[in-house]
């Protein structure tokens, strides 16, 4: 109890000595240049003086850091420093972001106070601390997509997508929003948090869009009796599509009726061993997973098939022909 009552006493006694009439008067105070300071690194505050000066202190806002050589601050990270007789400086280790403010040096020279100000500006880097999860959605969804982000000054969020046509910017921001998601819009989003304060903080996450298999090769296929035959089918589709065959409304297996079923990541391959005259006629693969299904139809072709795919071709020249005849003729008429 004596000892506070003592130690405010003393507080304002010094304060009336080391600053008669605080605050100085405008006149006298000059702000110099801000000094900027990373989060955790340490911070020097320089002060000029002179043989005239009686007395001197350092301020932290309005609490007394030093006055002269004693330390009135139970801040263990601020320091003074042990300099020439033309410098009062001291230094805050470890500087943290409540330490942002003004700082003065307060000085009695000639008996007239003057001081100096500066203004301490904390900056921390950029850091993403909350970002979305990888995320699966359907085809058509409304998505959004989040990134919050903290530093000094406040850190800009862009927004890039990375797909198959390469790394494009977004948009600015902590959120995307997307409005009916197409298939196109999936792959691998980059969060990218920045204030110039130290390399910028980048996260990824990644959208999967589930849209219904749809069969991009279905291509039949001509084989000769005695032959290995393949019938092939490819479905986009995510997740991956599954496969069946069927030949009219017969499912086929793998391994029954002289037929293997193959299939290896977006594709399936029906293979016949050996290729008979039964084997030939319509088969429909069907693709599938748990957004819908799909299916065409492929045919197995005979060789002999072939003859009437040339004659077919072989009736163009004769259409052509009577085509161009008559065009002739009607023109002959005027
Ligand atoms: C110093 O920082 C303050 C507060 O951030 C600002 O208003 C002022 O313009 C800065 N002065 C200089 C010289 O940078
Ligand atoms: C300066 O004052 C602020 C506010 O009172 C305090 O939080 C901070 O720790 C002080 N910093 C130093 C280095 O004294
Ligand atoms: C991240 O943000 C989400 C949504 O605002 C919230 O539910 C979650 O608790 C946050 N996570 C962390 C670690 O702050
Ligand atoms: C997606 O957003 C649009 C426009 O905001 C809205 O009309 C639509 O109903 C939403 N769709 C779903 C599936 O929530
Ligand atoms: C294919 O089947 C035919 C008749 O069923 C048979 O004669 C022939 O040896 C078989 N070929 C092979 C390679 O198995
Ligand atoms: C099927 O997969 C292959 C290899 O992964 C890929 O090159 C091809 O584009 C895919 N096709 C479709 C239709 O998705
Ligand atoms: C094969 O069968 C499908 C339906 O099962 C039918 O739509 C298609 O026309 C058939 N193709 C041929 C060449 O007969
Ligand atoms: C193929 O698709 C058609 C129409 O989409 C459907 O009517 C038919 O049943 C399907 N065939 C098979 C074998 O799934």
């Amino acid at each position: 109890m004596y000892n506070s009552v003592c130690f405010l006493i003393l507080t304002w006694v010094i304060a009336m000595l080391v600053f008669p009439g605080v605050p100085a008067r405008s006149g006298d105070s000059f702000l110099k240049d801000n000094i900027t300071v990373r989060q955790g690194d340490n911070a020097l505050l320089k002060c000029t003086v002179d043989s005239k000066v009686s007395r001197v202190a350092w301020l932290n806002r309005t609490t007394i850091l030093f006055a002269g050589d004693e330390k009135w601050s139970l801040d263990p990270r601020v320091i003074l420093l042990p300099t020439a007789h033309t410098e009062y400086s001291i230094k805050i280790q470890n500087v943290d972001v409540h330490d942002e403010g003004p700082y003065v040096c307060s000085i009695l020279s000639n008996k007239l106070p003057k001081s100096t100000k500066v203004h301490l500006i904390v900056q921390v880097p950029a850091k993403i601390v909350n970002v979305s999860k990888d995320i699966a959605v359907n085809e058509g969804s409304n998505v959004t997509l989040m990134c919050l982000a903290i530093g000094r000054p406040e850190p800009s969020i862009i927004w890039k997508h990375r797909s198959a046509n390469g790394l494009k910017f977004v948009t600015e921001g902590e959120y995307v929003e997307i409005t009916s998601i197409t298939k196109e819009q999936s792959g691998e989003y980059e969060c990218i948090s920045s204030n110039d304060v130290s390399a910028p903080d980048v996260r990824m996450l990644q959208v999967t869009v589930n849209y219904p298999p749809f069969i991009s090769k279905a291509r039949s296929t001509r084989t000769a009796v005695g032959q290995r035959g393949v019938l092939q089918c490819e479905a986009s589709a995510v997740p991956v599509a599954a496969f069946e065959w069927y030949k009219e409304d017969r499912k086929l297996f793998n391994g029954l009726n002289g037929v293997k079923i193959e299939n290896k990541g977006n594709h399936s391959m029906l293979i016949f061993f050996n290729v008979s005259e039964e084997d030939y006629g319509n088969y429909t693969c069907v693709a599938m997973n748990k957004m819908g299904n799909t299916n065409a139809s492929i045919i197995l072709y005979g060789p002999g098939t072939i003859n009437d795919v040339s004659r077919a071709s072989l009736s163009q020249p004769s259409s052509l022909c009577l085509l161009v005849t008559l065009i002739v003729l009607y023109l002959l008429k005027f």
